[in-house]
């Protein structure tokens, strides 16, 4: 009985194979599948294996020196945990040291998880303006229809989250812990990037870091809610200018907080480029000790602030700030308000409920539109 039917399956096999060689003999493809990777070959198998994963557990793994985590060829709808610490060898390069694209993919962090950077090892004081090469920490890039939940980073040797061609994205509870930085030569330490992407919502993110918080260079339909920055550059738009894409519209920050940092608000438009800047809501925004500017919207952004003339390239229109609590927020020697804009690229602002004060009144400001009507506060 069994020696028949193997051979009548043998026979099957043979008459209805029209390929010369037989499909290899593996571990079939298990869609629903769960698999763990950890330790020093754990980033390697998972890269070499996430097809046939549907989902990817990531516990304590070790990434080589020089090696990235991809996780850039997921299938549709895979989950990833991070579990325990991810930790990377040391090496200097660009990075990034973390990547993850797809459709429909849910990132998660396991309770107490961490993604360490260690980024002492790379930082010193110039971040990605020369000294060591710093590899970039984690592009989500590509990814749709997907959430990233309760990341824990900390320490990236420069910056952090580079968020690029997304469209449809929930990042939520993401911690970006770069505070070491603050006494050890973390410089350029931004939290998230966002260019090239569309609907995009960050809620509850922590950053504490030495650069921009949230950095929008282009994009539409991008909310950041609920969010604590604390030790950089604040909430920024731009710079825009100068890229491939120079189009940012539909941009919410609202119920956020931004202590500790050189600017509270910041839209900065490059002068001598072309782009838009539309639809940009700051909403319930409270400021604490900030030590450049408060509100900082400028046309005249060159790579530093406010150097030469306003240009009118990148018009700033449809902006609404309102319900901004920042009373006594601003340092004594620091600018409570400073709009510089080129002449009639401002318009159509809505500008409510904004107590800016502490600091001082920046007396230079230029082509300021009907509302707020002056900078001084
Ligand atoms: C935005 O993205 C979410 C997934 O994050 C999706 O459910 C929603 O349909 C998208 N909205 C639009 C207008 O594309
Ligand atoms: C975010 O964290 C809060 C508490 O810190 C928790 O209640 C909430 O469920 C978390 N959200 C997600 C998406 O895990
Ligand atoms: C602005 O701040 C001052 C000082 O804290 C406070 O008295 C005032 O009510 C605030 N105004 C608004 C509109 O929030």
């Amino acid at each position: 009985m069994f020696h028949i039917l193997s051979l009548l399956s043998l026979a099957t096999v043979v008459l209805s194979s029209p390929l010369p060689t037989p499909a290899p003999v593996a571990t079939p493809v298990k869609r629903d599948s769960s698999c763990t990777f950890s330790g020093a070959s754990g980033a390697a198998a998972a890269s070499a294996s996430q097809g046939s994963c549907s989902t990817i557990v990531l516990s304590n793994v070790a990434v080589p020196s020089g090696t990235t985590l991809d996780l850039s060829d997921l299938n549709d709808g895979t989950t990833v945990i991070f579990e325990g610490e991810t930790t990377w060898g040391y090496e200097e390069w660009e990075g990034p040291l973390l990547q993850i694209k797809g459709n429909q993919i849910t990132v998660e962090g396991a309770e107490g998880a961490t993604l360490n950077g260690d980024g002492a090892r790379w930082w010193d004081g110039e971040g990605s303006n020369g000294g060591k090469t710093k590899p970039k920490f984690f592009y989500a890039h590509s990814l749709s229809d997907s959430v990233i939940d309760n990341l824990h980073i900390l320490n990236t040797p420069v910056q952090a989250v580079s968020i690029n061609t997304c469209d449809g994205l929930k990042v939520r509870n993401m911690t970006i812990d770069n505070s070491d930085g603050d006494s050890q030569g973390g410089h350029n330490t931004d939290g998230f990037d966002i260019g090239e992407s569309s609907n995009v919502t960050i809620r509850h993110a922590k950053v504490y870091n030495q650069d921009d918080c949230v950095a929008v260079n282009s994009g539409t339909d991008i909310i950041f809610g609920g969010g604590l920055c604390s030790g950089g550059h604040g909430l920024s738009i731009g710079s825009v200018g100068g890229r491939d894409d120079n189009t940012v519209e539909n941009v919410k920050f609202t119920r956020s907080t931004v202590t500790k940092s050189v600017n509270g608000i910041r839209i900065k438009a490059s002068a001598g480029d072309t782009g838009t800047i539309k639809g940009v809501t700051y909403n319930d925004i409270t400021l604490s000790d900030i030590t450049g500017y408060g509100i900082l919207i400028e046309q005249n952004y060159d790579g530093g602030d406010l150097h030469g003339d306003p240009d009118t390239g990148i018009p700033i229109t449809d902006l609404t700030v309102s319900d901004i609590h920042g009373d006594g927020g601003i340092d004594s020697d620091a600018y409570n308000v400073v709009v510089v804009c080129g002449d009639g690229s401002c318009s159509d602002w809505t500008w409510t409920d904004v107590n800016v004060t502490g600091g001082e009144d920046y007396s230079e400001c230029q082509n300021v539109p009907s509302t707020p009507g002056s900078c001084s506060t």
